[in-house]
């Protein structure tokens, strides 16, 4: 057994969902096997569903195993051993779920204990109060709320309220899986356990910094929920701005569980407001309609199969959005920070260039700017861009050759799902990795006046041919400014 490896029971509430069994049981298993869980730790999945705890593990069995093609029987059957489930309604009173629950907790009272809520938000009230009336909210509890954490500052606050009358902030872990990705823990050694960067890490140096998250899917049977978020709420006010958050932090003193998150709050306080007419000028709405993505024709966000009907909201949702941040403090001044992500875009993609100023005076002809291009998938790995002369005879051309650093080849091992990590930080009482309230209440502050502007009237999303890179104006975004999206495909 791994020397961290904590006894804890794990309640997932909406266990049975498709969070759960796509991403939590797999990464729970994959730290099972690398012994990474403590003999006696439990996990115990909530839903309605009325199973009993052979019908989860059949389930379990049936759907999850498959997709990790593990032939580890005693592996399978030591963590199926692991799982129990509970039924219990949130919608109403449900006095026989609480007991039920009650009654598999008792007598763990000392150990941790962590409610893991992988339902939708307006269940996290509701399942807070019943752990509270049921008298299982214990000094060792953790809870860990999914996103999204609303839809504007108002909804973060009120979910931050009910969720925190219930237990101290020190005991919510509010998740956002980019953070758990391996590129991104190294993007931090990479800045802050070498010496070379920090001097360049500046607007001397930097002319801009390109954050990408692009899927190649769409949103097939997703409408009830896409039509209510749109790519801005979705993705760019968790992932994105928590990347930009770890380019832009300063170094912090210790690596502790306030340290680095006192950081990255300074930097979201540093954004320049974007509203009004700016709106405009500085962020890109797109909606995706009919393509071919990987050679495969597909609908249009609007005719995608679903079991609801397109709406007002379906018309001016933006399945695309690209934005142009600044951050307004002495390293930042001027460099901006180019936000985009999409869906139906060419592949799956999500990395963040850093574009180096070209050299104030060359000699050759040709050449280009440095780039360090940080991977967080697929093929996560860290690529530096040099220049380099074309070996042979004849004139002396400067080409970009990047120095690659892989990190499935350099260190040989698996790399692990983010949800890994950052389940064996909440098992361990590590919050680092997990968002404060004040850092999730800061982002929306700066999202909120955005949506104003694009709620307020104005033209519909931009449309764009699924399969390729967004609207033109995402294009024009850099374009203004002699700049363009970094495209290439690294190996
Ligand atoms: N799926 C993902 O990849 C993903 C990624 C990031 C975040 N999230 C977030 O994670 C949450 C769950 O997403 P999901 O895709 O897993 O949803 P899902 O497939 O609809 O699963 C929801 C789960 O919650 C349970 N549930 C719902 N209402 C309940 C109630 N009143 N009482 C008890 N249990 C209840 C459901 O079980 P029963 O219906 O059987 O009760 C089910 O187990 C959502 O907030 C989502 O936005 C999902």
């Amino acid at each position: 057994m791994h020397p961290t490896a904590h006894v804890a029971d794990l309640v997932v509430f909406g266990g049975t969902g498709d969070l759960s069994m796509r991403k939590l049981l797999p990464a729970l298993f994959h730290s099972d096997r690398d012994g990474r869980l403590a003999p006696q730790t439990r996990v115990i999945a909530m839903s309605r569903g009325g199973l009993t705890d052979a019908d989860f593990r059949g389930k379990v069995e049936a759907e999850v195993r498959p997709r990790l093609h593990s032939g580890d029987d005693e592996g399978w059957a030591r963590f199926l051993g692991r799982l129990h489930h509970v039924s219990v309604d949130v919608g109403g009173p449900d006095h026989a779920g609480w007991r039920a629950l009650t009654h598999l907790l008792a007598g763990r009272e000392n150990i941790d204990r962590v409610f893991y809520l992988a339902s939708p938000p307006m269940t996290f009230g509701p399942f807070c109060r019943g752990v509270q009336e049921a008298g299982l909210a214990t000094p060792r509890s953790r809870v860990v709320l999914e996103k999204p954490l609303g839809r504007d500052l108002a909804g973060a606050r009120r979910i931050n309220d009910e969720v925190g009358a219930i237990f101290e902030e020190r005991q919510i872990f509010r998740i956002d899986h980019y953070l758990g990705k391996e590129t991104v823990q190294n993007l931090l050694v990479l800045r802050f356990a070498n010496a070379f960067l920090e001097p360049v890490w500046n607007s001397l140096w930097i002319d801009h910094v390109q954050i990408t998250a692009a899927e190649s899917v769409g949103t097939p049977g997703r409408r009830g929920y896409y039509d209510q978020a749109g790519a801005l709420r979705d993705m760019v006010q968790n992932h994105l701005l928590q990347l930009l958050c770890l380019v832009a932090m300063e170094p912090p003193s210790r690596n502790d569980r306030e340290s680095i998150r006192d950081e990255k709050l300074k930097v979201l306080q540093s954004l320049r407001q974007i509203a009004g007419t700016e709106a405009d000028r500085f962020t890109v709405r797109g909606q995706y309609v009919s393509g071919e993505v990987d050679g495969r024709a597909v609908p249009g966000y609007l005719d995608e199969p679903d079991h609801t009907a397109p709406t007002v909201a379906s018309h001016r949702v933006e399945t695309f959005t690209a934005i142009r941040a600044e951050v307004k403090n002495w390293r930042w001044a001027g460099v901006p920070f180019y936000l985009r992500t999409g869906k139906r875009m060419p592949h799956r993609r999500s990395e963040i260039v850093v574009q180096f100023k070209e050299v104030p005076h060359s000699i050759f002809p040709g050449g280009g700017p440095n780039r360090l291009v940080l991977r967080l998938g697929p093929s996560e790995g860290i690529h530096l861009h040099i220049m380099a002369k074309e070996p042979g005879a004849g004139e002396v051309v400067p080409r970009p050759v990047p120095l690659s650093l892989s990190f499935a080849d350099t260190f040989r091992a698996r790399v692990p799902e983010a949800y890994e990590r950052l389940l064996m930080d909440v098992l361990s009482g590590n919050p680092t990795l997990f968002m404060r309230r004040d850092e999730v209440e800061a982002a929306w502050s700066w999202i909120d006046p955005i949506i104003a502007t694009w709620e307020s009237g104005g033209s519909p999303p931009e449309p764009y041919a699924a399969g390729t890179p967004g609207p033109a104006a995402a294009r024009e975004l850099l374009g203004r400014s002699g700049r363009a999206w970094y495209e290439e495909d690294l190996p």
